[in-house]
């Protein structure tokens, strides 16, 4: 199998596998307990919170770990809203946000919180000047996603945070899809708050992290015991936080020559199909795009239709985000470019990951020419060009 879909999930590194293995059986202890196995696992997870933290340039005492990325987003927003509502009750974020920041906001909005959406235009950005009209008085908070899971397009970060910081509002980022895949450094980006995810970056499944800059104050949203400062109670996951950390250790190690790699494959992938197959567009801006994303678009054909045959040749691809991909809905990302409905039905995302060749590369803009010709064929929306 060809897998084109690692903004959906990564397969876990061999080496992230062997460091986990021993805390399932042998080191099982109680992270909390002080007998040589609590501790044995306090340092497993100390050590894990170090090399998150080292790939994101933060401090170690900045890391509480969660169960993902959902987890982390519904802390970082639902934590500063409930903290600081008495200072404002104002969010700021975009319109092309992944779910787990979207419906938060809309959450939010449902109990007296006033959120506003930004556009992105054509190319997939947000404005930075949008950012600054926006802001009112009573801004409490702006989420906006590092880099988009779907279309790939990564934000001006850096540039948003140069206002947050000066204005003293917190900044949060879902930088889910770029951490491991683009260099990534809190103290760049000025951001209080940063989302990242194990499974994105060749960890397992069920566990992240929240960056939450010195001096940031969250409400916690669950109650128990003290874990992680008082902000995530509950006994550790060390496995999965001892894999959490390798695979940022991994990341961090090969990230230059990884991004090399993607960016010579991703650059491939799409000068092929886009050479190859008539009426085919690249959505989102090529330049400032993740090295492992390359989203099309192809006229009068259907993306579910696409994927189907894909499939049928090995190559397991996607039309857009997982967690959507069962809606019938076109994709909220796709609209927000301000795309026809028939044209974002006819899209296919492709997300490079480890272990793809030049050759992988080469069979599927053939595979995608082929099921596209085919397709096209049977299309009454093509054959009425
Ligand atoms: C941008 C973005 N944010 C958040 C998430 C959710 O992360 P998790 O699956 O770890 O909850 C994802 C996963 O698809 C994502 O792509």
């Amino acid at each position: 199998m060809i897998y084109l879909d690692n903004s959906a999930t990564t397969p876990l590194d061999p080496e992230v596998f062997k460091s986990m293995e021993p805390y399932f059986l042998e080191e099982f202890g109680n992270a909390s307990t002080f007998y040589k196995l609590g501790r044995e696992a306090r340092k497993a997870l100390e050590i894990a919170r170090e090399n998150v933290a080292a790939l994101i340039g933060a401090n170690p005492q900045e890391i509480i770990f969660t169960s993902g990325g959902t987890e982390s987003d519904n802390m970082a927003i639902k934590g500063t809203a409930y903290r600081w509502k008495n200072k404002g009750k104002h969010i700021i974020t975009s319109v092309i946000e992944h779910p787990a920041v979207e419906e938060t906001c809309r959450y939010l909005e449902k109990n007296g919180f006033e959120v506003t959406y930004l556009p992105v235009y054509e190319e997939g950005l947000v404005r930075v000047e949008d950012v600054k009209e926006a802001i009112r008085d009573d801004t409490i908070l702006i989420t906006i996603m590092q880099a988009n899971n779907e279309i790939g397009t990564i934000q001006p970060i850096a540039e948003i945070g140069k206002i947050t910081s000066e204005k003293g509002i917190y900044f949060h980022t879902d930088a889910v899809q770029s951490v491991g895949k683009i260099p990534v450094k809190v103290e760049d980006l000025n951001v209080n708050l940063l989302s990242l995810s194990s499974h994105k970056l060749n960890g397992p499944k069920g566990v992240g992290a929240l960056y939450i800059k010195k001096g940031t104050i969250l409400e916690p949203l669950i109650h128990g015991g003290g874990h992680e400062r008082g902000l995530r109670p509950g006994t550790e996951n060390i496995p999965g936080i001892v894999g959490l950390g390798k695979a940022c250790e991994l990341a961090r190690t090969h990230l230059d020559e990884n991004i090399k790699q993607l960016t010579a494959l991703r650059e491939q992938l799409i000068a092929g199909v886009l050479g190859e197959i008539e009426e085919s567009y690249l959505n989102g801006d090529h330049e400032k795009r993740l090295p492992n994303n390359a989203h099309f678009r192809f006229s009068g054909i259907e993306g579910e239709s696409l994927v189907l045959h894909l499939d049928a040749k090995g190559i397991a691809a996607s039309t857009g985000s997982a967690c959507s991909s069962k809606s019938l809905e076109p994709s909220h990302v796709l609209m927000a470019l301000g795309m026809e409905e028939v044209d974002a039905h006819g899209s296919l995302r492709l997300s490079l990951g480890k272990n793809i060749t030049s050759d992988d590369v080469e069979f599927t803009i053939k595979a995608i020419k082929d099921s596209v010709n085919l397709l096209r064929s049977m299309s009454p929306l093509w054959n009425k060009n």
